[in-house]
């Protein structure tokens, strides 16, 4: 067997069910979950219908192998919403990849950067630099790829951004690829523009790949849109996108995680070469999920009618969980990421236990690296629930909260 699948660790999910194994949840109350981050809002008709009619299309539907490449309209439609989104002109041909949603892509896409061969010493594998805490496929993608994952700390004082300057040089020159996370999953931060200009420095001086992974791009609260990665390399004159790939998909845009679509746009050398490591690995994207595809990125109604959904909930129930929780409205993403007194794991059990609420310790979303745990006393709630439901969690951790003070 491969030696570095030992290392991956229980998913959090499973670790929730470890932790709520022995807990039975209060029956007077009907269970509530903010643990999952799955989007729940409707899936619109027009991406249904669109791909109802491709099932159907004599042409092709099920019964044609799909391209790696994606069709041409595929990526057209892409390059339109580079340009509508963020001002972007993107060749569709080289510049642009379609990929069955962001977490496969991920994962891949270190597969193909990383040479565990290239090392500054023998006995010092190559590094994947992360946020922390952080998408949990980051970690595995690393440990797959044969590289180490090295963990920058998100910094409450920071607005839950990273401080790069806090890496060492003899981390980044091991360093061959930065997963960023922007908007940030759980803490919903975006990352600035100087943030990006010191980590273009940085790349340039060192070599690494950005992979900046920006699924939750659409979902934010107030006017201005989230800065992509693609849109800070344009603003500082990088218009060859050297080193850099953005990812992202429909799953939270459109409310269509099952349909598992999303792209990959930047760097053309690295688009290149991940379009021969999936032509290999068999990742091409079903013609029919295309079709369904073309239609959602060709609408912004959609969006923005999802967008004020969230707004709307979070306008309900920031204010009602700031009354006992250290939480406020984040940049954007559908996660609260709330302080709690005493340990994360410990106000999960009681919550479920007292209120069947479920919400998920933040410690289960990062690791111990350099003496802490930066999840430690937070919790993530996901408000992918309907408006009522969410609000109804909420007034149940506030009363749990002053229960135990
Ligand atoms: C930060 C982050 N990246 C990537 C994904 C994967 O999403 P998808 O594969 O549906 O694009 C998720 C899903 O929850 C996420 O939270």
């Amino acid at each position: 067997m491969n030696p570095n699948l030992s290392r991956l660790q229980a998913y959090p999910f499973e670790r929730l069910r470890q932790l709520f194994a022995t807990v039975t949840p209060n029956p007077a109350y009907a269970p509530v979950s903010l643990g999952i981050g799955e989007p729940r809002h409707a899936t619109p008709a027009l991406i249904k219908d669109a791909y109802c009619k491709a099932i159907n299309d004599p042409q092709g539907g099920l019964a044609v192998y799909p391209a790696t490449a994606g069709v041409p309209a595929l990526r057209a439609s892409i390059g339109r919403w580079l340009q509508r989104r963020y001002g972007l002109e993107l060749n569709t041909n080289t510049q642009i990849l379609p990929v069955n949603g962001t977490r496969e892509a991920l994962f891949a896409f270190a597969q193909t950067v990383v040479d565990p061969s290239r090392r500054v010493a023998p006995d010092l594998p190559p590094l994947v630099v992360c946020p922390n805490p952080f998408y949990q496929i980051y970690e595995g993608a690393a440990f797959l790829s044969g590289a180490q994952p090295y963990f920058v700390p998100s910094d409450p004082a920071r607005n839950f951004g990273q401080d790069w300057d806090s890496v060492p040089d003899d981390v980044w020159a091991r360093t061959q690829l930065l997963f960023v996370c922007s908007p940030g999953n759980p803490t919903g931060a975006v990352m600035p523009l100087t943030e990006w200009e010191k980590l273009f420095d940085l790349s340039d001086r060192f070599g690494f790949v950005i992979a900046s992974d920006e699924c939750y791009s659409e979902i934010y609260f107030r006017e201005e849109p989230p800065l992509g990665g693609l849109e800070a390399a344009a603003r500082l004159g990088r218009t060859d996108f050297k080193n850099l790939l953005i990812l992202t998909s429909l799953s939270k845009r459109s409310n269509v995680p099952g349909m598992r679509s999303g792209f990959v746009a930047g760097d053309d050398a690295l688009i290149q070469q991940f379009l021969l490591y999936r032509t290999y690995h068999g990742s091409a994207m079903s013609t029919v999920v295309q079709a369904a595809s073309i239609a959602a990125w060709d609408d912004e109604a959609h969006v923005r009618d999802n967008r004020e959904q969230y707004r709307a909930k979070f306008a309900r129930v920031t204010p009602l969980l700031a009354e006992v929780l250290d939480v406020a409205l984040p940049d954007a993403g559908f996660y609260l990421w709330a302080k709690v007194k005493g340990s994360d794991t410990d106000f999960a059990r009681d919550l479920l236990a007292l209120y069947n609420v479920t919400v998920l310790p933040g410690s289960f979303l990062a690791r111990e690296a350099r003496g802490f745990n930066p999840g430690a006393n937070r919790i993530r709630m996901a408000l992918v629930a309907e408006t009522a439901e969410c609000v109804e969690a909420a007034e149940r951790i506030v009363q749990f909260v002053k229960s135990r003070a």
